[in-house]
């Protein structure tokens, strides 16, 4: 196969790849963690008093849902929503994978309850495309190579959009620091440096 058609293929597929991320992130789940979250669709001994009926939008639509108290709006998103696009890693605040964007502020959507969130507006990976038309940032990781495994991504990237619509980082260490709550094992850091600063150069 020629270069050309060699770096073709190379970019749709990953093009593809981060498009779907959002929509095919269960082939993703690479955390042994996910299991426990089934728990949460088992709610038969759960006091009715314990539940809570909560309205959200989300990705622009709106969702009423009815669900334990206890409830992340992590497994609410993935278990109940499907929306799989955003990742569970380490449950416990420390990794990033599971940021989402809450009334456009990034959060850890694995500390945070969905009893909190009535109405309030949320934006996860799958919300960020218009359609076919990715959002900048995630046409700026793929053209800067910013994922490996793509694991961290979708929490990569919700975590960058917020970070460029905050206004406050403006040097490399600055953003540095702001990304530090994601993440990433596969080491992609400087590549997701250079996306965050494309995308906020020509912004
Ligand atoms: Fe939420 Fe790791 S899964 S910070
Ligand atoms: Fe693999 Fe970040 S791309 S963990």
């Amino acid at each position: 196969m020629d270069s050309d058609n060699s770096e073709k293929k190379k970019g749709t597929t990953r093009r593809s790849f981060l498009g779907q991320l959002g929509i095919t992130g269960a082939g993703l789940t690479l955390s042994p963690l996910l299991a426990k979250s089934k728990a949460i669709e088992a709610p038969q001994n759960i006091p009715v008093s314990s539940m809570v009926l909560t309205k959200v939008v989300i990705n622009g639509k709106q969702q009423t849902l009815t669900m334990a108290s206890g409830v992340t709006l992590l497994d609410a998103l993935r278990e109940r929503l499907h929306l799989t696009g955003t990742k569970k890693g380490c449950d416990h605040g420390q990794c990033g994978a599971c940021t989402v964007l809450v009334n456009g502020e990034r959060i850890n959507s694995c500390l945070c309850l969905l009893a909190v969130c009535n109405d309030y507006e949320i934006t996860t990976i799958e919300g960020l495309a218009k359609g076919e038309e990715l959002h900048p940032m995630q046409e700026a990781f793929l053209k800067h190579d910013a994922f490996q495994c793509g694991y961290c991504t979708p929490g990569q990237i919700c975590s960058a959009v917020g970070l460029v619509a905050e206004g406050r980082a403006k040097t490399d260490e600055a953003i540095r620091e702001e990304m530090s709550g994601n993440i990433c094992r596969c080491g992609a850091y400087q590549h997701i440096l250079e996306a965050i600063k494309e995308v906020q150069h020509s912004a």
